[in-house]
């Protein structure tokens, strides 16, 4: 396809051209493919491109037909190359179409909305539940010196709680800090902050050295309460927890001691829950500890047990969303799977009160 195989004299050679494009132009089938026949038949290097060129090289008596010649037959090749370009365009457009077509009634494929853990819900309609009888909401560091842990509280330097098997020490040696085991450091914290009267309670994170299984967590929750002011007697702490046992539980729910050991309260007891929806009948539950702030724990934080009484309480809180919303198995709590924490809404729960 150079300059010298076509003479625009030559008439067969010329129409041959033309018929070829044609062919060509007809057989493209896309507008790529049509690119590529416009280069080879009507562009500087095509045939008949070369035929125009030498037309002024020709006699003077030749020029005129020639030049009719090759114009008519370039023209050709250019309108059928335009028209073939527009049916493609209406093909492509009309392909377009239907591939791209959008369904406006295809049901849209949301991100599905979040939902807060029940425990974080529990924790905060706890903390409103005190907020709502006055008390104070307070939290502690969840790394919390041995001091604060233990000392304070009146555990004695034997104590079986300071063991490794049941205490994260964090590890640094002399640094005597601990993963607090309990809510009741914040005890000590808020005393030694705050003159009585106090009426604190805190909502918060604990942990231990136990075994993931269906009843334990390393990591768990508890809510503690701790109320220190003249003249308060461990009927006050009765009825602080009836109180908080019927706003968690339903209005028949209310509570026991039984007489136990803390080091930090005196006298001590354990705290059992009557719960009516108990499986298998109505019954009692175990709930937490209590009893009347120690004296020594009172001494330690600068406050004289002469003058002032206290009470304190701890729970967990695992307990109480597991009892409250019929879960069998700890695990359920930790695992983070969606499909649990969607059950309790993205916003709060029902309450038993
Ligand atoms: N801190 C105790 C525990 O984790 C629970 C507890 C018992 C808290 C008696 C108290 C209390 O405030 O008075 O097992």
């Amino acid at each position: 396809m150079s300059d010298t195989t076509l003479s625009p004299l030559d008439e067969a050679g010329v129409a041959t051209a033309v018929d070829e494009a044609l062919a060509a132009i007809a057989n493209a089938g896309s507008l790529a493919e049509l690119k590529e026949v416009r280069l080879a038949h009507a562009a500087d290097a095509s045939p008949l491109a070369g035929a125009n060129r030498q037309i002024k090289n020709l006699e003077p008596s030749q020029k005129a037909q020639a030049g009719k010649r090759v114009g008519q037959a370039r023209g050709r090749v250019n309108k059928a190359i335009a028209e073939r370009e527009s049916t493609l365009q209406a093909e492509a457009a009309e392909r377009m179409l239907i591939e791209e077509t959008v369904d406006v009634t295809v049901k849209p494929n949301r991100f599905p909305a979040g939902a807060r853990h029940p425990i974080g819900l529990l924790m905060d309609d706890i903390a409103d539940f005190f907020s709502s009888m006055g008390w104070q909401i307070a939290e502690g560091p969840e790394i919390e010196h041995e001091w604060y842990n233990f000392d304070a509280l009146n555990f004695g330097p034997d104590h079986p709680a300071r063991q490794m098997q049941d205490t994260f020490f964090v590890d640094a040696p002399g640094s005597h800090l601990v993963m607090r085991t309990h809510t009741s450091p914040v005890q000590a914290r808020t005393l030694l902050n705050q003159a009585p009267p106090v009426y604190v309670a805190c909502p918060g994170k604990v942990f231990r050295s136990d075994q993931l299984d269906a009843t334990h967590a390393p990591v768990f929750h508890q809510v503690e309460g701790l109320a220190v002011d003249k003249g308060l007697t461990m009927a006050h702490l009765k009825g602080t927890l009836d109180h908080f046992a019927k706003w968690m539980f339903g209005e028949e729910a209310h509570t026991r001691l039984r007489p136990s050991y803390f080091p930090f309260t005196e006298p001590s007891a354990e705290l059992d829950l009557w719960f009516p929806a108990k499986k298998g009948g109505a019954g009692w539950i175990e709930w937490g500890g209590c009893g009347m702030v120690h004296p020594n724990v009172l001494r330690a934080c600068g406050i004289d047990p002469e003058v002032y009484t206290g009470f304190a309480f701890g729970m967990g809180i695992e307990r109480g969303v597991m009892l409250r919303h019929d879960i069998d198995d700890m695990r359920d709590m930790v695992e983070g799977d969606q499909r649990f924490t969607a059950q309790f809404g993205p916003t709060s729960h029902g309450r038993g009160v």
